[in-house]
C-alpha cells in the first residue's frame, strides 16, 4: 500500500493544455508563425521559459533576454484570463472519486507541478485546501524532469520517496518521478510515454487496490 501519492496538475487533474495552447497560439501568430496541437505536446510539463524557448526554436527566432521576460508574461497574462473562469466541471474524470478513496484509507496526497499558476487553477477547481502539501513552480529551482519537486512532496508528506506514487502525463514528469526513486504511473497513452510502471488512459480506471498490487 503507498503511504502517499503525488498528483501533476496539468493533465492529470485538469485538462489545461488547451488553454495553454490557445495562448502560445496567438503569441506565434503575433511573432508571425504557425504553431500547431502537435508543437503543443512538446511543451507538456515544460517550464514557462524552457517552453518559451521551444517555442521561438520552433518560429526559427531569437530573442534577448528582456524581450522573452516580455513575450513569457503576454503569454502567462491570457492563459490567466482562461484559467480565472475554470471551475470544478473542468476536474478529469475520476480524480474526485480517486482523491475520497485516498482519504477513506488515509493516504496523504500532494500536489507535484511545473506550473506557477498551481494555486489559482486550485483555487478555481476548488481543491487547494484538499491536498496535504502543494510544491509548484514557485517554490522549485529546477524543472522537471529533475526530481526536486516530488523529493519535496515527499518530504513535505513526511514520507520516503520508495514509498509515494506518482501520476504523470508527460514524459519528463515520468522522468522526474523514476529519477526520485517513486512508483509512476503514467497517463496516458503508453506508446507515447516510456518508462513509467503502470499506465492508465483516465483516473477512472485507478483505485487504491490497483496500487497494492
Ligand atoms: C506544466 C504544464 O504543468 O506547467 C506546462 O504542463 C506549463 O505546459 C508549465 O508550461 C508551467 O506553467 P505556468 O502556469 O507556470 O506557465
Ligand atoms: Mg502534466
Amino acid at each position: 500500500k503507498p503511504h502517499a501519492v503525488i498528483f501533476d496538475l496539468d493533465g492529470v487533474i485538469v485538462d489545461t493544455a488547451k488553454h495553454h495552447f490557445q495562448a502560445w497560439k496567438q503569441l506565434a501568430d503575433e511573432l508571425g508563425f504557425n504553431f500547431t496541437e502537435e508543437d503543443n505536446e512538446r511543451l507538456k510539463g515544460v517550464s514557462r521559459m524552457d517552453s518559451l524557448n521551444i517555442l521561438l526554436e520552433i518560429g526559427g527566432l531569437n530573442k534577448s533576454e528582456s524581450e522573452k521576460q516580455e513575450l513569457a508574461a503576454r503569454k502567462n497574462k491570457r492563459y490567466v484570463e482562461a484559467i480565472s473562469v475554470m471551475d470544478e466541471s473542468e476536474i478529469l474524470p475520476g480524480v474526485l472519486r480517486f482523491l475520497q478513496e485516498l482519504k477513506e484509507h488515509n493516504i496523504p496526497y500532494a500536489l507535484g507541478s511545473a506550473s506557477k499558476n498551481a494555486p489559482l487553477i486550485l483555487k478555481q477547481i476548488g481543491l487547494y485546501e484538499k491536498f496535504n502539501a502543494i510544491v509548484d513552480g514557485n517554490s522549485i529551482s529546477k524543472a522537471k524532469p529533475d526530481p526536486e519537486v516530488f523529493l519535496r512532496g515527499a518530504e513535505e508528506l513526511s514520507v520516503t520517496p520508495g514509498n509515494c506514487v506518482v501520476f504523470e502525463d508527460a514524459q519528463s514528469g515520468i522522468e522526474a518521478g523514476k529519477a526520485a526513486g517513486m512508483y509512476v504511473v503514467g497517463v496516458g497513452d503508453s506508446a507515447v510515454l516510456a518508462g513509467a510502471d503502470d499506465y492508465i488512459r483516465t483516473m477512472e480506471e485507478m483505485t487504491v487496490s490497483r496500487l497494492e498490487k
